[in-house]
């Protein structure tokens, strides 16, 4: 490689630097100092490389006077990496008789620079370690970062940095970390990676990657972490991945592989955590390779075509904290021992084809079940009660009246969706997802604003409508399922409807309930507000939310990011679906398929996202759209007595009662006109209630059936 002719900018540069050198030689004794100085071409590189990339050098090291100070001499890692030390060099003054230092280690993490790999860093050759993640680097990788031969750890995660990965990293022998994670590049792996034998870390997470993992790869057997999650890689897992035997982490979800899993993942019995996800193809798999698996700690194995009984021997893996083998089709039982492991937290196995009993016994670290959609049956054990996280919908469980007390609505949510079957009561709902109850475009919007958790469910009083949750968000420590961000949103003209969001790792789904069977229209707002603009030239802004919906069980959005249909973060943009409910109940899936990132803005941040439901009929209802008579419900001084109620709610409240009344008596049918409206916007009771919950007196309410209704001082006026 050719250097480039110095700017004069930058020979004045030198010749201040040639002229600084001098100076800093007489205070050695200060700096920790041996009399060695750093190759004045190293110096003017470094110079120019953080010229281009606009960086400062901290205190503790001199990037004007000598650069091999400081902390540039520190041998301690902590030291070097400490967060105050950035961004950092580390220099060896070992040359030439400990006369001549080079610089082995840049380090520029974390900083939102921007610019591309400048060919001056050729100009340090003796580098062995290069982090420059989480910034907002861009252009193509450079064939000649090859020709830094030193190199054992490139770490370039987290930037916008695009095209294939070159071949030449290939001629890295000494590389023992690769991490690519989280850019815009494109194409395969090349081969010539399978020769990087020192290779104990590679990251190639989110990459935009596709095609088959090189056979080269085989080679690679000092692997100990491999993430290659959310790319496009195709074929099946190779068998050889069964070889790299020092594996302690496998992240393997979100691409297109094909099953099965091969069975050679036996041997990695080193493996902490395993995740594999979402195989749509391919033949099955079966789940006894991870019988030797004991260190586990965390598996993984959701979406993959797992067929066969439920393992006993999974109980042998006695470090497991967390298993998720949710959304396959493993049949049988589950063991008793499963619930009664030692270290066992969390554990998922909806979506499968599990039957008989939950088990009677559970241990006290057992905290989080879901056990949804499988065709268990018989009562619920004892050890059921509300503080757990459990989620047992869709199953075609025995419960009786302590059972209903424990997890209310449950007995809506069986196999079967009983409550209302055959005798229908709505024909819409509206829900403000993760918010309290709001009106906007004249709908009424219901709350939905309860807590979740990684296993929960909930069913309004009204049995009108339900949600439910399954999924832990991985390597996060603040579990998080609702987003709020204080009205940002554009390109709408009821941004209040996407003030706050659901949001969820692994499977939301909300329930119409009761419904009248019939097509209806159902319509989803979304709005991407879990991380900054692309403007903000921050790394946090590269984030991309990668999801699935499905209605009435039918794939309905693939691969949806809500940014990107909306062209742009805090954009509003909402879907509309027609479907048809021919068993009274409607099931909205958002389903998070193992892709986008899941590291941006920051760890464990992945999954679906939603702001809004709306769904209405396309035919005329016949129904009431009354909730059942509840005697609680029914005590309307005790309701009004609760809240302290402003004059203007209570006013409101009469307004529509007496409406309702009149209305009552000039219509014989009260049942055909409550549910006349295609629109949800005729009030019933509860909604009603639920309005004046969330009352505010500046605002206009919607528009009622009976015309526009507005907000009242008084009462006289009608
Ligand atoms: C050199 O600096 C390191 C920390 O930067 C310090 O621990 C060490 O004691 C210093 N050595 C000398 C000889 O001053
Ligand atoms: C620095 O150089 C001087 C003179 O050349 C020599 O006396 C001294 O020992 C050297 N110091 C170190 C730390 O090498
Ligand atoms: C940096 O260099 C300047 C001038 O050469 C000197 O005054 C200062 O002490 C040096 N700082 C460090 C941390 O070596
Ligand atoms: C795994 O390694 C063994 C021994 O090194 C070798 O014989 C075998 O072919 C490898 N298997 C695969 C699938 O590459
Ligand atoms: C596990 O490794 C051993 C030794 O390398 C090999 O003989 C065996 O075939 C491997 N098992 C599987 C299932 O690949
Ligand atoms: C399993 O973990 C233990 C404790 O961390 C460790 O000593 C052992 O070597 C591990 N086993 C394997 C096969 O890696
Ligand atoms: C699950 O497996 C059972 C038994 O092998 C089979 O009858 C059923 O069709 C499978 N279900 C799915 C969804 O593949
Ligand atoms: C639920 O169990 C009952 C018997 O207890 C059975 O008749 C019914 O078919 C089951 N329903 C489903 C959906 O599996
Ligand atoms: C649903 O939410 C309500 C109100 O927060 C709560 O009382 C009820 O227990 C919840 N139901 C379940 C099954 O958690
Ligand atoms: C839910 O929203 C209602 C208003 O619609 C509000 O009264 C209630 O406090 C909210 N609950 C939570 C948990 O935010
Ligand atoms: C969805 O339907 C609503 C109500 O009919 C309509 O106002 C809206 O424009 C539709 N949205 C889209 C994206 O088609
Ligand atoms: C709903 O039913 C109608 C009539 O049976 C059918 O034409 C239509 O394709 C169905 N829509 C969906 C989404 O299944």
């Amino acid at each position: 490689m050719m250097k480039p002719p110095l700017s004069s900018s930058k020979g004045l540069l030198f010749f201040y630097l040639v002229v600084l050198f001098s100076c800093s030689q007489s205070i050695d004794a200060q700096t920790n100092q041996t009399n060695a100085t750093t190759d004045p071409s190293e110096v003017r590189a470094l110079i120019s490389i953080f010229q281009q990339w606009d960086l400062q050098a901290p205190d503790t090291w001199n990037i004007s006077g000598e650069p091999c100070s400081g902390t540039a001499l520190t041998t301690s890692f902590s030291e070097f990496e400490d967060p105050s030390n950035n961004p950092a060099i580390r220099c060896d003054c070992s040359f030439n008789a400990s006369t001549v230092c080079h610089i082995t280690s840049l380090r520029v993490f974390g900083l939102d620079k921007r610019g591309v790999i400048p060919d001056e860093i050729l100009e340090l050759p003796y580098l062995d370690f290069l982090k420059i993640d989480k910034n907002f680097f861009s252009g193509s990788l450079p064939a000649f970062i090859g020709n830094l031969s030193r190199l054992g750890l490139l770490s370039i995660a987290q930037n916008n940095f695009s095209g294939p990965i070159p071949k030449e990293i290939g001629n890295l022998k000494k590389l023992y970390l690769l991490s690519l994670g989280n850019n815009d590049l494109s194409g395969t792996l090349p081969p010539e990676l399978g020769n990087l034998v020192e290779l104990g870390e590679l990251y190639i997470n989110s990459c935009g990657l596709s095609a088959e993992i090189p056979s080269s790869f085989a080679n690679l057997k000092e692997m100990r972490i491999v993430w290659a999650s959310d790319n496009a890689f195709t074929g099946k897992i190779p068998d050889f991945v069964g070889n790299w035997t020092k594996l302690t982490q496998l992240r393997f979800e979100g691409n297109s592989f094909e099953g099965p899993i091969p069975s050679s993942f036996s041997n990695l019995t080193s493996l902490n955590s395993l995740r594999i996800g979402d195989i749509y193809n391919g033949s099955s798999s079966s789940l006894d390779f991870v019988r030797n698996l004991k260190n586990l700690t965390d598996l993984v194995l959701r979406n993959v075509l797992l067929t066969g009984n439920f393992p006993s021997y999974i109980t042998e893996l006695q470090s497991l904290q967390k298993l998720d083998l949710s959304f396959n089709n493993l049949t049988g039982q589950i063991p008793s021992t499963l619930f009664n492991m030692n270290s066992l937290i969390y554990l998922f196995l909806g979506n499968n084809s599990l039957s008989g009993s939950i088990p009677s016994q559970k241990s006290e670290t057992l905290q989080t079940i879901d056990l949804s959609y499988n065709f268990l049956s018989g009562n619920l054990p004892s050890w059921v009660n509300s503080r757990l996280q459990l989620n047992f919908v869709a199953n075609n469980f025995t419960l009786n009246s302590s059972n209903i007390r424990v997890l209310p609505g449950l007995e809506c949510l069986q196999r079967s969706f009983p409550c209302f079957r055959n005798a229908p009561r709505y024909a819409n709902f509206s829900l403000n997802c993760g918010g309290p109850a709001i009106i906007a475009d004249g709908i009424q919007f219901e709350a939905e604003n309860r807590t979740l958790g990684p296993a929960k469910f909930n069913v309004t009083s009204t049995q009108k409508w339900a949600v439910s949750n399954a999924g832990l968000f991985a390597d996060r420590q603040n579990q998080q399922f609702v987003e709020n961000n204080g009205g940002q949103v554009r390109s709408t003209n009821t941004p209040e409807l996407y003030e706050t969001s659901r949001i969820s790792p692994g499977s939301l789904r909300y329930y119409g309930l009761g419904l009248e069977n019939g097509p209806y229209t159902v319509r989803l707002f979304f709005a991407e507000t879990g991380f900054p603009e692309r403007t903000s030239g921050s790394w946090r802004s590269l984030a991309r939310r990668v999801f699935d919906v499905y209605i009435q069980g039918a794939r309905r959005l693939r691969d949806f990011d809500i940014s990107k249909e909306a062209g742009g973060v805090q954009r509003a943009i909402s879907r509309n679906f027609t479907t048809n409910v021919t068993a009274n109940h409607l099931e909205i899936h958002l389903f998070w398929a193992g892709k986008g990132t899941s590291g941006t803005p920051e760890d464990g941040y992945y999954g679906p996202s939603i702001s809004a439901i709306s769904v209405v009929p396309n035919f005329i209802p016949t129904v009431s759209g009354i909730p059942p008579s509840n005697p609680k419900e029914k005590n309307h001084t005790a309701l009004i007595a609760g809240v302290t109620v402003p004059v203007v709610a209570l006013a409101l409240i009469l307004i529509f009662a007496i409406i309702y009344v009149k209305r009552k008596k000039e219509d014989d049918d009260e049942e055909v006109l409550l549910g006349i409206s295609p629109r949800p916007n005729t009030f019933t009771y509860s909604e009603l209630k639920a309005a004046t919950e969330d009352f505010s007196p500046s605002n206009k309410l919607g528009e009622g059936g009976f015309g526009p209704v507005y907000k009242v001082n008084d009462v006289k006026h009608f």
